[in-house]
């Protein structure tokens, strides 16, 4: 039988939720990941492949996971051995709980590096840092990145912060972080398209390399790309809006809640880019210049603002936080089991989590800079750890996530959580079994060329 409450409480308000799980999607992977990544895949071919998976597998699982974890009202691996025993299917889908933890773990000790870099980048701006002129803007960067020191240190103060919002629980704090945030980092981001209308002509560059497709861009590795950065940006795979939903009350709607947070997701980015490609192009650099991107161009529109200074600051500071509202979602799964399954406080549980991940992510500092050469599969430490979790684990999990809900839950469980007239539930259940689990498995074979 559903439970009705989880121990480790609950949103208070339907609009809370909405803000808390926005929170977990919008962060880095809208503003730094989704332009490098279009970037280095050429552009709008890339950006349509991205928004079709989103519509068609990304938003039916996140509906999916979102009605599990409320049913399950759990850690994802305890939701799961209770829905699978509720379903009456082998208790072994607790197995897709704890790839789910390993992924978060994984993605949060590079995540939290890159969020470094943003800390930093408050500092840059602060102390005057920021250049209307390309060449110092990136020789600034290459230094950042090159410094193990720095980039350990910045890392550090990043998991820190991550581990004191997530010891003080799922409410104190989050929801009203996250409902000051979303809109300011907004106004910011209409801020920077603002100014990358100034650049003229090379603003409707950066329109066209974003919004027309040429199919000849991209390959089925670009396709995986943009497939597994759907599951990413959603924040969808690995258990965080699993968790999310567990502390969801009943009687709010899973899909409209579910509709508004990937519209909201889809925004920031499209704006993110918006705001970015035109000024790579005003300023002769390479939109495949890989994960420095933002770093490289965002300093020069603040570099040639009056009173840039001011808002690069505040961009930076709203970059962190957009990360900090995804990196506790990242670390909650875990630290839901540990209290549940280890009798822990939820203090020690974070702080064993966050060690852990911490120790992990200083070696993908330093495969920025001394251990560059370290070579996993051909990738350095921080290339192999995003594919194998954006491209691979996310993936895996949303297609598991699919199969169960659309497959193995009693349909009138199903039903009982989304509580949908007929109609929309069948296009929704039609997506969920046929068309989303379809999708990945094409992708996944296409890739190994066997299709
Ligand atoms: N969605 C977050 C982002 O775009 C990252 C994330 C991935 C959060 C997976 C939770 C789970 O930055």
């Amino acid at each position: 039988m559903a439970k009705t409450k989880s121990i480790h409480g609950e949103w208070s308000s339907r609009f809370a939720y909405i803000l808390a799980a926005t929170g977990s999607a919008v962060g880095l992977g809208n503003i730094w990941k989704f332009p490098y990544i279009t970037g280095e895949n050429g552009g709008g071919a890339f950006v349509l492949v991205y928004l079709g998976c989103v519509l068609a597998i990304g938003i039916p699982i996140m509906i999916a996971e979102t009605l599990m974890g409320r049913r399950g009202r759990q850690s994802p691996i305890n939701t799961l051995r209770d829905l699978s025993a509720e379903a009456g299917v082998s208790p072994h889908w607790q197995y897709l709980g704890w790839m789910g933890v390993v992924a978060g773990v994984l993605i949060l000790s590079y995540y939290s590096v890159i969020a470094g870099w943003a800390i930093a980048y408050v500092f840059k701006a602060f102390f005057g840092g920021f250049s209307a002129d390309a060449a110092i803007v990136k020789s600034s960067f290459d230094n950042l990145v090159a410094s193990p020191g720095q980039l350990i240190f910045w890392h550090s103060v990043f998991m820190v912060a991550t581990i004191s919002v997530v010891m003080r629980g799922v409410k104190g704090g989050l929801e009203k972080a996250v409902l000051l945030l979303m809109p300011a980092l907004l106004a910011l981001l209409f801020l920077l398209v603002a100014y990358a209308m100034t650049t003229g002509e090379y603003y409707f560059q950066g329109l066209s390399f974003l919004f027309s497709p040429d199919f000849s861009e991209i390959d089925s590795d670009a396709v995986l790309t943009a497939m597994g950065h759907a599951f990413f940006t959603l924040g969808l795979g690995m258990g965080a809006i699993m968790v999310y939903g567990s502390y969801m009350p009943k009687g709010i709607s899973i899909v409209k809640t579910s509709l508004y947070i990937a519209g909201a997701d889809t925004i920031v980015a499209l704006l993110a880019g918006i705001a970015i490609f035109p000024l790579v192009f005003a300023n002769g650099l390479e939109p495949g210049s890989g994960p420095g991107l933002i770093f490289q161009t965002l300093p020069i529109a603040f570099g040639n603002m009056t009173g840039g200074w001011l808002f690069g600051v505040l961009f930076f500071v709203l970059l962190v936080f957009a990360a900090l509202t995804s990196s506790i979602s990242l670390v909650e799964p875990i630290v839901a089991w540990l209290v549940e399954n280890k009798g822990v406080s939820r203090a020690k549980a974070s702080v064993i989590s966050g060690g852990a991940i911490w120790a992990l992510g200083v070696s993908v500092a330093l495969s920025f800079n001394s251990w560059s050469d370290v070579k996993i599969f051909d990738k350095t430490i921080f290339n192999f750890l995003d594919y194998l979790t954006a491209n691979l684990m996310l993936p895996i999990g949303g297609f598991c996530i699919a199969v169960f809900a659309g497959w193995l839950m009693h349909q009138k469980d199903v039903r009982n959580e989304l509580n949908l007239p007929d109609q929309q539930y069948e296009i929704w259940k039609f997506l969920v079994s046929y068309i989303a689990p379809a999708a990945v498995f094409i992708v996944f074979l296409h890739v190994l060329g066997l299709f």
